[in-house]
């Protein structure tokens, strides 16, 4: 049934996928809770989802253990010049690629319905929002964009018969032949897996993973990867930041912009419960933030997403309470444990584990199982709506005025606990050298540090030092209203191993001396590295923290920093001759400073 749609090329392009895929039926998708009620009985039908009774409409699933999180090494920027891509993305030549990608996709939908999903990132109509269709041949991916995104009707009149939208193609790669039997999650080996951008087309095709952000393809792929890209041509922003709203006892707001890599604490920091008295924080996102400068010169951003798709482990009523509310009903888990009376369970969950569940391969699990029951990357997916501390304003449809932007990463050793920049380029330098230990969102080593620029090494759709240049532009044009720039880092560890900051609601104390300087109410000190708070500018009211932590979290070891100078010249050799010469400068002044 193709209700509404008045868009000829969106009819094309539907009309020529099918022709390729060969699914069964094509279903045109209307968002509609008797869609999802549908489909959810569906595959609990099939024995893909389970029905949680602990949890109205909630309902659990188990992904295939090859596909457990974002493959990068299968992820591509595919542009004409490879140089357009840069050192930090996968390239492939366009017309090599798609070669491929035709070739799997030809009868990939076999046995399976088509399903054509026109949603909006960002609120519809909103001068900053995009529209994306996506078709998949996987009922899960679906339910999932009900959640994450705005589909609805609405969106193909707002597309009316000539508008704008981001094609987004996506198949599980599992053809299902005649009398076939499914699987409980099907998609492809990893060498036929290809999460694949074409900038230049404004285009996504992904084929042979069900999960997160390599099928919810209007997360990092459309809302990051195609949309940074399309940012830089039309002069906007898209960041990989949480947005909140922080308001001090007297009433003055704060909106605030932090980014930081994948499983480094964005959804925790989002939802924050403050511990000082008469601060509060509202949540308007926690993972993307788009960014145009108002006509009243202010940068201004939106959430696109409509729900959060967060890492389960370490939630908990002590992590993150208001995620614990948020997750109460109308929630996909994927990979967590299922509980004998049917509820889900995850490592760093508040009170004692279950005695037996079932673990996230479908196995018996005990709390003396040797691997742990739910996967490091087990995720929920949860509408928005339903954080107990979301922004009223959180849809507005210009969003809100920004005035503080944060960088950061997990780093164990050398990094402070705090650290505001000179002055912009300075802090586009900070966010350009940002780095981490890596974690269990993506496929690969855990643990391992890597140069994670401004959050976006994995998601940047064009060449990182492009991108660097298109920070320092956004600079130019703001003048004196851009936001004020600061770097944390909440992971530092003494050598025992255990972290020295207390982190979670405590972190409102670094947010409230970074209020402060923006007010001009409060100090820093002058180090090599930039601002810094000294104890007494930090309010540190009922806090428990031992007072050798507290020194080494805002001292600045000189020594340990003249060794990260080879790696950030490493870090910036790559980008040859295309590095911003202001950053360059950066390094050098950097370098001058410690060492004087
Ligand atoms: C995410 C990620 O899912 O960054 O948000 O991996
Ligand atoms: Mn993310």
């Amino acid at each position: 049934m193709e209700f509404n749609v008045r868009h000829e090329g969106l009819k094309k392009w539907v009309r020529e996928a099918a022709e390729i895929c060969k699914p069964a039926a094509i279903v045109w998708c209307d968002g509609s809770r008797a869609e999802y009620d549908r489909l959810m009985a569906e595959m609990v039908a099939g024995g893909m989802a389970v029905p949680l009774k602990k949890r109205p409409n909630s309902f659990l699933f188990r992904s295939d253990p090859s596909d457990v999180a974002r493959v990068e090494d299968r992820t591509f920027i595919s542009t004409t010049d490879p140089h357009e891509a840069g050192p930090t993305n996968n390239w492939m030549d366009p017309k090599e690629l798609k070669t491929i990608m035709q070739d799997l996709y030809k009868g990939c939908m076999q046995g399976r319905s088509m399903y054509v999903i026109p949603f909006s990132m960002g609120p519809i109509n909103s001068p900053i929002a995009k529209i994306g269709i996506q078709i998949t041949d996987s009922p899960y991916v679906v339910c999932n964009m009900h959640i994450m995104t705005r589909v609805s009707r609405q969106v193909l009149d707002a597309l009316g018969s000539d508008g704008e939208f981001i094609p987004c193609l996506h198949s599980v790669g599992a053809p299902l032949s005649p009398g076939q039997q499914d699987l409980k999650w099907p998609c492809a080996p990893i060498e036929q897996k290809f999460i694949s951008h074409f900038p230049e087309d404004n285009l996504i095709w992904s084929y042979g993973s069900g999960y997160g952000g390599n099928a919810l393809l209007g997360k990092k792929c459309l809302a990051l990867r195609i949309a940074s890209a399309m940012a830089r041509r039309e002069g906007w922003m898209a960041e990989h930041m949480l947005i909140l709203r922080l308001t001090n006892p007297e009433g003055r707001q704060y909106h605030i912009a932090a980014a930081f890599p994948s499983a480094c604490g964005k959804t925790n920091l989002a939802m924050l419960t403050p511990t000082i008295k008469g601060w509060k924080c509202e949540t308007i996102g926690d993972d993307i933030a788009w960014m145009k400068i108002n006509p009243d010169g202010k940068l201004h951003a939106i959430n696109p997403e409509a729900g959060f798709f967060g890492v389960a482990p370490g939630t908990s009523y002590a992590s993150n309470p208001m995620a614990m509310e948020t997750l109460k009903e109308n929630c996909i888990f994927t990979n967590c444990v299922q509980t004998d009376d049917g509820d889900i369970w995850w490592e760093g969950l508040d009170g004692d584990p279950p005695g037996h569940g079932i673990d996230w391969k479908g196995r018996d699990w005990t709390p003396a199982s040797k691997e742990t029951g739910a996967h490091a990357n087990a995720r929920f997916t949860a509408p928005a709506r339903q954080c107990p501390v979301i922004c009223a304003d959180w849809e507005k449809p210009e969003g809100v005025a920004i005035d503080i932007f944060i960088f950061g990463g997990r780093r164990a050793g050398v990094v402070p606990l705090v650290n505001e920049a000179f002055d912009w380029d300075h802090g586009v330098f900070l966010g350009a050298t940002a780095s981490s230990e890596t974690t269990a969102a993506n496929i690969g080593d855990i643990g391992a540090l890597r140069r994670d620029p401004f959050a976006m090494k994995p998601f940047c759709g064009y060449n990182m030092a492009d991108y660097f240049r298109h920070w320092l532009d956004m600079g130019d044009k703001l003048g004196p209203q851009a936001p004020r720039i600061f770097y944390v880092n909440w992971f530092r560890k003494n050598t025992a191993g255990k972290f020295m900051w207390t982190g979670y609601g405590d972190n409102c104390r670094v947010l409230k001396w970074m209020c402060d300087r923006v007010d001009g109410k409060v100090g820093a000190r002058k180090t090599p590295i930039g601002l810094l708070p000294q104890e007494k500018d930090l309010d540190l009211t009922n806090l428990q923290i031992a007072p050798e932590n507290l020194r080494e979290l805002l001292a600045v070891d000189l020594a340990a920093w003249r060794t990260e100078i080879q790696s950030l010249e490493e870090h910036f050799g790559q980008f040859k001759e295309r590095l911003p010469e202001r950053l360059a400068r950066q390094l050098q002044e950097l370098k001058g400073r410690l060492n004087r």
